[in-house]
């Protein structure tokens, strides 16, 4: 089998990693070699699983046996940086520390954002490769971070495309005259070198990333405002990208009837949101789990939490593989087609709210979180093309 891959998103404290341990788990137990990688530099998944740390520190960054066929492993990106990056790392770190920064502080701004998320691919192109695991379970850093990640192999492309070839042509000219006059170094062959390595090695992985059979997406979140507005936010970024989402998981509901009249009040406000669910995110199904009596740590309770999450399922089973909207641009018009699940002629009702724009079609309702670019123009006309409608957006 083609290795799948999983990922989950969702903002910080929301249940990732303990969901994400949960679902390798299952796998694992249903025979696949499953891989968790922890893609957040705030590392739990050790915890979840309640390693022994001198085990856990022994092998430091690098796939942790926790049971049969399961495996997890925390990036330790000082130590990757210096693997893969090590010559862009070093010319970098001497530039900074020329420009009279302490070697330290030079060494740890050296550190280029997103090389981190270059550290993840070039694990996730390896494993793909290599064959080693049939699952890949990606927890995500945080919402913003794991955004990032996901368009990583396009900057990349654009940053190889625009600057790589100025800048290696730039070095041949400069670098005889600037040695003659400054100190300061300019980057030698080995460094371009690096960097056309990396790109070789990451070769391939934003296909499979976009791949709706072999790649899904699966937000977590809260039945709470602040934190479903950053999922649906995240929602239409996923949309926008071409990834499938292909499930949403709303964690830590309270079990109607519990906690005396202290919840209930949280009760009533996680009803409210979950009855507006399907308007954010359908067709896209909706999971649900119960917040439990305590932390989910260990074995037996995170087979309690897929039991509730996946029942009998097979977590690794592609939910959803269509994209549920996605937004065009046609002679400087923006286009919103959106999949219906009926056919209709009836009446379409458009009206704007904070950000987003809420569509009625008689019972039927939906809101379409709009990205900054489309937000600044209004709807105008809506007509029915089959199973889709299209939105234009006029300035
Ligand atoms: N459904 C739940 N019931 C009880 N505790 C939970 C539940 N989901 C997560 N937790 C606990 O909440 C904390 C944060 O969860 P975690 O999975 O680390 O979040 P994230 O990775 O999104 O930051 C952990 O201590 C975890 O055990
Ligand atoms: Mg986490």
């Amino acid at each position: 089998m083609t290795p799948r891959i999983i990922l989950y998103s969702g903002k910080g404290g929301v249940g990732k990693t303990t969901i994400a341990a949960a679902t390798g788990l299952r796998c694992a137990d249903l025979g696949y070699r499953t891989l968790i990688l922890s893609l957040d530099i705030a590392h739990s998944l050790a915890d979840s699983f309640d390693l022994d740390v001198g085990l856990h520190e022994k092998n430091r960054g690098q796939p942790v046996a926790v049971g049969e066929r399961l495996w997890i492993q925390e990036i330790d990106v000082q130590e990757d940086v210096e693997r893969y990056w090590g010559d862009v790392y070093k010319y970098l770190a001497l530039l900074l520390n020329t420009t009279g920064l302490d070697e330290i502080i030079a060494a740890e701004l050296a550190i280029i954002p997103g090389m981190e998320d270059v550290i993840c691919l070039l694990y996730i192109n390896q494993y793909l490769t290599e064959r080693t695991y049939d699952v890949l379970i990606l927890d995500c850093a945080p919402t913003g971070e794991s955004l990032r990640f996901i368009s990583m192999p396009s900057t990349l492309e654009w940053y190889m495309d625009k600057l790589f070839q100025l800048e290696r042509n730039l070095a041949r000219v400069v670098r005889p005259i600037a040695r003659a006059v400054t100190n300061v170094p300019l980057p030698d062959d080995s460094y371009f070198q690096a960097l056309a390595g990396l790109f070789t090695k990451l070769e391939g992985v934003d296909t499979v990333l976009l791949d709706k059979e072999r790649t899904s997406v699966r937000l977590v979140t809260n039945a709470e405002k602040m934190v479903l507005r950053e999922t649906q936010r995240a929602f239409m970024y996923f949309c926008l990208y071409g990834m499938a989402v292909d499930s949403v998981i709303v964690n830590r509901l309270i079990p109607a009837g519990e906690g005396g009249e202290y919840f209930q009040k949280w009760i009533t406000t996680q009803e409210r949101y979950l009855a507006q669910l399907e308007q954010y995110f359908d067709p896209v199904p909706i999971a649900r789990v119960q917040m439990f009596d305590d932390e989910i740590i260990g074995l037996e309770r995170l087979r309690r939490l897929s039991e509730q999450l996946y029942g009998t399922d097979d977590p690794s089973r592609v939910f959803y593989s269509e994209r549920p909207y996605e937004f065009t641009k046609t002679d400087g018009q923006y286009v919103l087609s959106l999949k219906l699940p009926f056919v209709t002629k009836e009446h379409v009702d458009l009206f704007k709210e904070e950000g987003q724009l809420i569509i009625r079609i008689g019972s039927f309702k939906r809101h379409v979180f709009l990205p900054r670019a489309v937000s600044r123009h209004t709807p105008r006309d809506a007509r029915f093309e089959g199973d889709r409608l299209c939105i234009t957006f006029e300035r």
